[in-house]
């Protein structure tokens, strides 16, 4: 990792769509925003079409550009491989990257099935005692709001938590949504299961630090049964810029997944807990919210605000008792400090800026603003995320096997 002058950290990523931009702007901008002990090099990126990954390197500013993911894990200048690729890609390029001695961080869900998330923790536990250090792009911990609440439970300013409610609402996965990879089983594992549940379920365990050890009861249901055929997806999540495949317009192919999966689960220290999420909630455009009520206060987050965290203070006499709404964006906030003046708002970006300096840190010995997820912890969610989806299908409680 230490090379020439001042140490560096080589990144080399794989994927170039959403999240390829997403992470291009978290490595560009965490040694600006944050003093780091490492420099982050965006020594290489991964794509499978030559010139248009020479072109995102180009425009992107990485060093090189590879149509091969291989080459890139093989490249001496990249120490961690940042994986932003469809979930069935991701235990094959984690395990491969661990193999050849690099750190990893890998896109969530941890992976599109359980079992690959159980070969790629085995591949992480075995690398860590190599000294690899593996995350997971849980982005949403570093919401300043989300990890104020974070650390307000685990000083137990919230009390004894009871009851959490969380919920990842979106609506872009209507009919005319072509069948890009997020609708087929194969390559995404589940729908908005996968895709949305996975972060609220980060997010409820991540708050109040207790492990989902039951789902109790889970519907999961795929509205939209046939999508239209596409031969690319033009990188648009809602696969608005999809070009059409040869076979005509008409062409149609099964949606593999669920629409929407909603489960009811137990935590540990008698927590009960609920998780909605999919991508057919008209007029919720991305809605991923909490709520947590403990016994000294409750707190209430939704990403559409995601500046503010909504904090009821029980313990305040009760004629001053009331909800209030606090701008995450003072100094003596999480990540808050890094960024712009008191109340100069933050948005999705920084997440991953902050998170990029988190593992940046971590990974010259430091510790992170607030815990990352590995690999082991992703699993924890990984099989939650399972044991809803067989409740759905035998119609009865769940328990989540401590891993
Ligand atoms: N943390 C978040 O908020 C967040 C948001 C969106 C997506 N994600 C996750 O990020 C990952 C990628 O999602 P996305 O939205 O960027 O998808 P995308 O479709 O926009 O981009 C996927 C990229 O992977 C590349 N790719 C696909 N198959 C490949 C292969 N076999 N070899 C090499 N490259 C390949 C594609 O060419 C493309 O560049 C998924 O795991 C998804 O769940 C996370």
């Amino acid at each position: 990792m230490a090379r020439k002058g001042r140490a560096s950290l080589g990144i080399g990523m794989i994927g170039t769509k959403f999240m390829g931009r997403a992470h291009s702007v978290g490595w560009a901008g965490a040694g600006k925003f944050f003093d780091l002990a490492l420099r982050l090099d965006r020594a290489c990126v991964a794509g499978r079409d030559a010139a248009e990954t020479h072109e995102f390197a180009r425009r992107w500013e990485w060093q090189r550009s590879t149509a091969d993911w291989r080459s890139l894990i093989a490249s001496a200048e990249v120490d961690l491989v940042d994986i932003c690729t469809p979930n069935h890609c991701h235990a094959e390029m984690a395990i491969a990257a661990l193999a050849a001695g690099k750190c990893v961080a890998c896109e969530k869900p941890l992976a599109g099935t359980l079992s690959d998330a159980r070969r790629m923790a085995k591949a992480a536990k075995a690398g860590a005692r190599r000294g690899l250090k593996t995350f997971v792009w849980f982005n949403y911990r570093r919401c300043p709001a989300v990890a104020l609440a974070h650390l307000w439970a685990k000083s137990g300013r919230l009390g004894k938590i009871r009851h959490v409610r969380a919920t990842y609402l979106q609506d872009w996965g209507g009919p005319s949504t072509p069948l890009l990879w997020r609708f087929q089983a194969d390559q995404a594992g589940s729908g908005a299961h996968g895709d949305l549940n996975a972060h609220i379920v980060d997010m409820a365990r991540f708050i109040t630090g207790c492990e989902v050890t039951e789902v109790t009861g889970a519907i999961a249901e795929t509205f939209v049964k046939r999508r239209t055929v596409v031969s690319s997806t033009g990188g648009a999540i809602s696969g608005s810029k999809a070009r059409k495949s040869k076979r005509g317009a008409a062409a149609t192919g099964a949606s593999t997944v669920d629409d929407c999966v909603l489960f009811l689960a137990r935590m540990e220290q008698g927590i009960v807990a609920s998780f909605e999420a999919t991508r057919l909630a008209t007029g919720n455009k991305n809605r991923n919210t909490i709520e947590i009520n403990g016994d000294r206060g409750s707190i209430k987050f939704d990403f559409e605000r995601m500046n503010e965290l909504e904090w009821w203070d029980d313990s305040l006499p009760q004629e001053q008792r009331g909800w209030s709404r606090v701008m995450c964006t003072e100094a003596v906030h999480p990540y808050a400090h890094a960024y712009w003046p008191s109340a100069h708002l933050i948005g999705y970006e920084h997440t991953f800026v902050s998170q990029c300096a988190d593992m940046a840190r971590a990974l010259s010995g430091a510790s992170p603003e607030v815990p990352l997820c590995d690999f082991e912890d992703a699993l924890r969610t990984q099989a939650v995320l399972d044991a809803a989806l067989r409740s759905a299908r035998l119609k009865r409680a769940v328990e989540v096997p401590l891993e």
